[in-house]
């Protein structure tokens, strides 16, 4: 062969060779994008348009492309369908998203069979990673939040605690762990309400709240319309100024903040993002998150927790070269530590949880605008709820 016609096949050789590892990688993203919770899912899209603008879609040569399916509420049979969907027929990778407890524990028996890992968004109770060794999480849990939220009421010197939270997996996990940190440090909770999810009517909780005698409550209900409705009937029921309000960022939600007007200034709460957490990184972020939605207004913490895990996914992508190894993109993002839009963060490599810094915060008014301002930081908090 002519060593000219030698190097030109060669060449095309090395384009037909690149033009095949160059492919699309799907990721399925299960959330709330109708209904009563569909700013929850908004805040996923949100936050992974953010990540591709400030990113690109691409890891190597690989293109990512994101398959958004519907979960209105927590149903559980519908989870595991859903997930079933994209991982058969749509083909997906990775699998991401997921607002409500019950619908990880619902998809987390489907992963191994699938080689397939799951990042969660947001689905906060710490049994949840231990269903599946391929489940990742990128939020927080409620034992981080409410132990702090106990740390901080013992050393204020809140005495006695009525607890209050919904019923299901996160308000239970709440539950245990406010009284066991509480208790341990001398306070006294004096009585424990378990809400069904659907309460809307928050006038009959008061009325016990104000009944039992206690200096403070403790609240966790999944943010939405119920944590609006809870924090509304608080000051409604005329309990602000008289019971002091302690619970989980959960409750005070930024997009919900215009709502409640001045009558949340004051309200103590503990979480891992703050829209006004003052860094670089989160200047950036809520620019481009804020821009994603249309409405900057609207921007909650599901969406930070979506934007991570589009890093961690693409860290997975990275590792195996864009080949469906589950446990293999598992293992490479166990103990990876970056700086998110929250702060210092990193993936336990025991809980397969965050590691990052829980923040009290106060809603403030700044520049004429209610925030959640935090005033006080409990670094390295890992979930505490992992062993328990
Ligand atoms: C959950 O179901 O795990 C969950 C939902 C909403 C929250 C927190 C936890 O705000």
């Amino acid at each position: 062969m002519k060593s000219a016609l030698r190097i030109a096949l060669a060449a095309v050789a090395t384009v037909l060779a690149g033009a095949a590892s160059a492919a699309t990688i799907k990721i399925g993203v299960i959330g709330p994008m109708s209904g009563p919770f569909a700013l929850q899912g908004k805040n996923f899209k949100a936050g992974i348009d953010a990540y591709f603008a400030l990113n690109g879609e691409k890891v190597g040569n690989d293109t990512l492309e994101v398959i958004y399916r519907d979960l209105p509420e927590a149903d559980p049979a519908r989870a595991k369908t859903l997930a079933q969907e994209l991982i058969v027929k749509d083909k997906v990778q990775y699998l991401g998203g997921i607002y409500f407890t019950p619908d990880a524990l619902a998809i987390a028996p489907l992963l191994e069979q699938g080689n397939v890992p799951l990042v969660i968004f947001n689905a906060a109770t710490s049994a949840i990673t231990q269903k599946s060794p391929l489940i990742v999480r990128t939020s927080f849990t409620l034992w981080q939040t409410s132990a702090t939220m106990a740390t901080v009421a013992a050393e204020q010197k809140v005495g006695k605690v009525i607890t209050t939270v919904s019923d299901y997996g996160p308000g239970v996990d709440a539950e245990n762990a406010f009284k066991k940190t509480f208790e341990a440090a001398g306070g006294k909770v004096v009585d424990s309400i378990r809400m069904p999810l659907r309460t809307n009517d928050f006038a009959p909780i008061m009325q016990r709240v104000r009944d039992s005698g206690a200096d403070a409550v403790f609240a966790f209900l999944p943010s939405g319309p119920p944590t609006l409705g809870y924090v509304k009937a608080f000051n409604d029921n005329g309990l602000k100024g008289k019971i002091k309000f302690l619970a989980t960022g959960d409750l005070t939600q930024e997009s919900d903040l215009p709502a409640l007007g001045d009558a949340a200034l004051g309200l103590l709460t503990t979480f891992h993002y703050s829209v006004a957490h003052p860094s670089e990184v989160n200047k950036a972020f809520v620019a481009a998150a804020g821009k994603a939605l249309g409405n900057p207004a609207e921007l909650t913490f599901p969406a930070v927790g979506a934007y991570d895990g589009m890093y961690v996914i693409a860290k997975m992508i990275e590792a195996t070269s864009g080949k469906q190894d589950a446990a293999k993109a598992v293992e490479a993002v166990k103990g990876l530590a970056w700086e998110s839009p929250r702060g210092p963060m990193k993936i336990d490599p025991k809980t397969r949880s965050p590691i990052e810094t829980i923040y009290l915060r106060e809603v403030k008014k700044e520049g004429g605008k209610l925030v959640n301002a935090e005033i006080a930081s409990h670094p390295d908090t890992p979930d505490l709820g992992f062993d328990q």
